[in-house]
């Protein structure tokens, strides 16, 4: 990554910098770099039926509005691989209000093969419009936090606790949740990520099933499922926003995740 745009990203997580005397300040361009996000999906028409229970063994209806007369049975969520899954999110029909409000669905984006999953809350109106998670005003600050560690958007992957937004932006309820976790776990299942980062109140109460403050729940490793997966909790994006106070807080957040990711020692105690 050159240089200017490594002092950008670090000025936009609240970093401060040091600058060598032959680096003016003038000479540090902050506008953000160029917008490298793939192409917006094309928007599926969705039939509305009535609320539908997902479990990990459901198996979706075949899509009787297509023209693929030889199609087969769906096979059960636990059991589908991406495409599959991909396509039948977009007919998911579990949640009437969200449904009938949503544009699309948002399924998720990134390397499927990611050594680092970031799970959000659920898209927001940026979101609904493009099919894409975290393009929004708090999308653009977690870009340029992943790009404060080196990461680009495409090396990781990005996904909510759920596919549809929710409304005016409110929080997602208890049992949409639950109706959208299968899904869910079967990308954590197909992706096998090193490491979960879990951004915001809502992904971390969701994913380890626990009603302790963000603040508590960072600076600790967490594990995520039968799998043990490795889980770190930070602030969002939307919340660093409305607080950059917090910012150095989520950027030893971020330190913690990439010495987790090149598996280096990890001296919990410097981590607050
Ligand atoms: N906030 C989230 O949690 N997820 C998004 O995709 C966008 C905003």
């Amino acid at each position: 990554m050159d240089e200017i745009k490594r002092r950008h990203y670090l000025a936009v997580m609240g970093i401060p910098l040091w600058l060598s005397k032959t680096i003016s300040a003038q000479s540090i361009d902050v506008r953000p770099p160029v917008d490298v996000r793939p192409p917006v999906q094309p928007k599926p028409s969705i039939p509305i039926q009535k609320e539908q229970n997902v479990t990990a063994n459901t198996i979706i209806p075949k899509d009787n509005t297509s023209n693929h007369t030889t199609a087969q049975a769906m096979p059960p969520i636990a059991n589908m691989d991406w495409e599959t899954l991909a396509t039948q999110v977009t007919k998911c029909q579990a949640c009437h209000e969200l449904v009938t409000n949503r544009s699309q669905t948002v399924f998720g984006t990134g390397n499927r093969n990611a050594d680092l999953l970031i799970i959000g809350e659920a898209p927001g109106a940026e979101e609904d419009k493009q099919g894409e998670p975290f393009v929004g005003r708090a999308g653009q600050l977690l870009t340029s936090m992943l790009q404060a560690i080196n990461l680009q958007r495409e090396q990781v992957y990005i996904a909510n606790i759920l596919k549809c937004r929710p409304p005016n932006n409110r929080d997602p309820s208890t049992n949409e949740a639950q109706r959208c976790e299968p899904w869910l776990l079967r990308q954590i299942e197909l992706i096998n990520p090193k490491l979960i980062l879990a951004v915001g109140r809502i992904a971390a109460h969701n994913l380890l099933k626990t009603n302790i403050a963000v603040g508590k729940l960072r600076c600790k490793v967490h594990q995520y499922g039968l799998q043990n997966i490795p889980v770190i909790v930070t602030y969002h994006p939307s919340y660093l926003l409305r607080s950059p106070g917090q910012k150095p807080h989520a950027w030893k957040d971020l330190q913690m995740v990439l010495k987790l990711l090149n598996q280096d020692m990890v001296i919990l105690e410097d981590w607050k």
